[in-house]
């Protein structure tokens, strides 16, 4: 595991210093991803707000309290068994929708990121995420709860969780997702829930 901690750590140190759009001159920190080097899972989020942007985190907002809190009721945990990142690393002014020209320069920091990882199941975190990653056309209200397989990655969308601060009324419903994502892991990962066993 010791290679693709150095791995990430120099992607992370070339991602640091990226100046391949304009969201360089406005960010505080570029918001590269955060987990364990050895996540089965991949959670994947749209592009960093102002909480994020000042800590150089993703999702340590309101959001991300409630992403934390919907993760640990289905026993994931950014510290111990999953990697979360977004499509864009840097903030975009005012927290305004990625620029489809900003989300093309950015994409190729997720792929290495993908390419070291090798998740078995990537969660799209929202509909910009999800039609990046996904497929362009995502009906995320529709659709989000339903395992998609491309080139052998399951990939799944959810509500975002800044929408579901709107809107309470759909927690229910991004919940029912979080338990069909924890049977598909107990299906086919080997070892995002015992490492949890054995501490
Ligand atoms: N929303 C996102 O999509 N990503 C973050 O990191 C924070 C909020």
């Amino acid at each position: 595991m010791a290679e693709k901690n150095e791995e990430f750590e120099k992607l992370k140190q070339e991602c640091l210093q990226c100046q391949k759009c304009d969201l360089c001159k406005t960010r505080t920190n570029v918001v590269f991803g955060t987990g364990v080097d050895n996540a089965e899972v991949m959670f994947i989020g749209e592009a960093p707000g102002e909480n994020e942007d000042l800590k150089g985190e993703p999702f340590v907002g309101r959001g991300g309290q409630l992403l934390d809190k919907m993760l640990a009721a289905v026993d994931l945990d950014r510290k111990k068994n999953i990697y979360i990142a977004n499509t864009v690393k840097c903030r975009p002014p005012k927290n305004r929708d990625p620029l489809p020209e900003e989300q093309e320069q950015c994409i190729g920091w997720l792929r290495k990121q993908f390419a070291i990882l090798r998740p078995k199941i990537v969660v799209c975190l929202g509909r910009i995420a999800a039609a990046k990653i996904i497929k362009p056309d995502i009906k995320i209200t529709k659709e989000h709860g339903i395992f998609f397989e491309k080139n052998g990655v399951l990939m799944m969308a959810v509500l975002h969780p800044a929408a579901l601060l709107r809107n309470p009324n759909n927690k229910p419903a991004a919940f029912e997702d979080f338990l069909k994502l924890q049977e598909k892991i107990k299906e086919i990962c080997d070892h995002t829930y015992d490492e949890q066993k054995s501490e």
